[in-house]
């Protein structure tokens, strides 16, 4: 089963980005998780636009930007403006949910829905057949560093059935907690994209330990 890497923007040296980003194009990660915060949905505020921007002139990598903030119907333009590949949106922040991911398809990106971990994931049946991505939250959002939340495999497991039961598919990206000791039962259970912050950025040997996370 192959899987994708996507480490978390969120745990880098902000003093070094470039050198940070350099070093992501350099491993073998897949995409960058860009983690958007708002001091309002989590009780943290991560950056903005002109850290996006500048990731963005540097990566040579997909961004997978997850957004953290109430009301985010405000920005998918400007987001899909900033070249995101997937965006994805709270399905705790979003009323009109459908809607939402209609707009993140319609203005040229993978739309994603973001869920935590104490919200049913069945409530995301009726728009299983429009997403491309279910993000997956394995902490409850707003920080890096924090340890993972093991009723998750149960979690995937239970988008795993829903996929075989519609007929659907999406990617199943496990945000949170992610460590060498864990990764592998995910990609087992059913994951098909692992964030990885602290995990990544705290190592001695970041390229090596994201080789690590692939195999
Ligand atoms: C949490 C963020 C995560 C976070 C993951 O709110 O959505 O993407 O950066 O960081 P680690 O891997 O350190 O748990
Ligand atoms: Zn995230």
């Amino acid at each position: 089963m192959s899987y994708k890497i996507a480490p978390s923007v969120l745990s880098a040296d902000f003093g070094n980005l470039q050198r940070d980003v350099e070093m992501l194009n350099s491993s073998q990660a897949d995409w960058f998780h860009v983690d958007i915060m708002d001091g309002v949905f989590v009780p943290n505020i991560s950056f903005g636009f002109p850290v996006l921007q500048t990731l963005k002139k540097h990566a040579k990598k997909p961004l997978d930007v997850h957004l953290m903030i109430v009301d985010p119907d405000r920005y998918i333009q400007r987001f899909a403006d900033m070249g995101a590949h997937v965006l994805s949106v709270h399905i705790e922040a979003c009323t009109h949910l459908h809607r939402s991911i209609q707009a993140i398809k319609a203005a040229g990106m993978k739309a994603g829905v973001a869920i935590n971990p104490h919200t049913n994931v069945n409530q995301l049946e009726d728009v299983a057949g429009d997403m491309d991505l279910v993000c997956l939250m394995s902490v409850n959002p707003g920080f890096g560093g924090q340890s993972f939340i093991e009723n998750t495999y149960r979690r995937i497991e239970q988008l795993r059935n829903m996929q075989s039961r519609l007929g659907v598919s999406f990617e199943i990206e496990i945000d949170g907690g992610v460590t060498l000791d864990n990764y592998r039962k995910l990609v087992d259970t059913g994951a098909t994209v692992l964030v990885a912050g602290n995990t990544v950025f705290s190592s001695s040997q970041p390229i090596d330990t994201i080789s690590r996370l692939k195999q």
